[in-house]
Formats: C-alpha cells, structure tokens, sequence
C-alpha cells in the first residue's frame, strides 16, 4: 500500500517526502486555501520538490469550470508543468466527458469526490489513473465505508481495470484499516494524521521500560 500526504503546504510535504518517504501528494482548493496559496503558485514550487522522483502530486482544476472543454483546458495546462502532477477532477458527468478526452492524450487523471460505486466504475471504465473515493466525508455523514470500499475495489480490479484506487478522506487509523482490508492501492491522509499514527503512546511507554531495564543492566 502507498502512503500519500493530503495537503499543500510546503514545509509539510518536504517534510513527508524527506522523512517518511511518501509515494505522493494530494491537494485540494481547501488545502490550497489552509496553505495561502494559488494553484499556479503552488505547482511552481512543488514541481521542485518532487522532480526527478517518482512521487505523484494530484493538483485540482477550478472547480467553477462548468463544461468539459474548459475542465480539459485546464487539466491539459496544469498537467504540462510537471510530469509528475495528475489532475484532479470532479465525478460529474462533465468530468467524465473531460476525462475521456485526457486519458488516451496521456494526462493522469484523479477523479475525485467519488461516493458511489457507478461514479468509481465510470472513471475506470474512462481510463483515470486513480479514483478517490472519500471516506472521511461519507462518515461524517453517517455512512459506513468498509463494504463500500470492498465493492469498489473488486469492482474495479475484477474487471482488470488498471485505475489504482486512492481511499482519500483519511481521518484515522481505523481509516487506514479499512483500506488495507479492502486492498486499495493508496490512502492519502493529513499531516497531523500521520503524526498521530507514528507517535503512539504505547510505542513510548515501551521504550521508557526497554530504557529502565537497559540502565539497570549498564550501571551495575
Ligand atoms: C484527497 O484527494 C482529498 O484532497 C481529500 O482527502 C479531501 O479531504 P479533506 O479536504 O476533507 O481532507
């Protein structure tokens, strides 16, 4: 499974990149706006980041555009700074219009607010590079998401359908158990998440007893 990192803050992807060794990055306009920064402003600097590796950083197009010519202006423009950007596009009928036109010019496409199982079969069907269903919004709704994913990902993968399958929305480490039960490709969470995850009190606890007991051997 790939870990990516949610968000467009600079200081946190060096971060991730550097010390966690993330496989890629996911934006949005939120985290655009979190991190104080335009689209364009933001693809500049992360090309640097991530050129030459194999880390994929998924940059949404505006979400006002409202006709799949436009979207595919758009996603074309943004996908011809860097090699490793996808873009990201919404699971509307005018993005699967946009995506069909983009997949066979060769443009990664991430086709994202996914919530149902006909929206994740029609962007594979279409040829998107990755499919994000969001986890963390159905079940701030009320919606349960471990046979969701399940369904997705046999769906998507029995049919041998090459989209990889990004569980977005990541909220907690029971997300990330549930995308690892369902055998999805990647889960994209935030920084703070990760952080969480990787700091277990437990973890901590143990090393003050391996501590205790390595000083008591080395001081005798
Ligand atoms: C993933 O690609 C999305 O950017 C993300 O998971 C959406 O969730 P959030 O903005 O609510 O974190």
């Amino acid at each position: 499974m790939k870990f990516f990192l949610d968000s467009a803050k600079l200081d946190e992807i060096e971060y991730a990149i550097k010390k966690w060794k993330i496989d890629g990055v996911t934006t949005n306009p939120r985290h655009l706006m979190n991190a104080g920064m335009t689209v364009e402003n933001f693809a500049k600097e992360v090309k640097k980041l991530v050129e030459g590796t194999h880390i994929t950083v998924s940059l949404e197009v505006n979400p006002h555009l409202d006709s799949p010519e436009e979207i595919v202006q758009e996603a074309l423009s943004l996908a011809a700074i860097s090699e490793n950007f996808a873009i990201k596009i919404p699971a509307t009928e005018n993005g699967f219009e946009a995506l069909a036109e983009l997949s066979p010019k060769g443009v990664k496409v991430n086709v994202t607010l996914v919530f149902n199982m006909v929206q994740a079969v029609q962007a594979a069907r279409l040829g998107a590079f990755y499919i994000s269903p969001f986890v963390g919004w159905r079940e701030e709704r009320g919606e349960m998401n471990t046979d969701f994913l399940k369904q997705i990902v046999q769906a998507v993968k029995g049919y041998g359908y090459k989209s990889q399958i990004i569980v977005a929305a990541v909220r907690s480490g029971r997300h990330f158990i549930e995308a690892a039960m369902s055998g999805a490709d990647i889960v994209t969470a935030g920084f703070e998440v990760y952080r969480r995850a990787f700091d277990n009190p437990y973890t901590k606890l143990g090393l003050q007893i391996f501590s205790e007991a390595w000083d008591s051997i080395y001081r005798r």
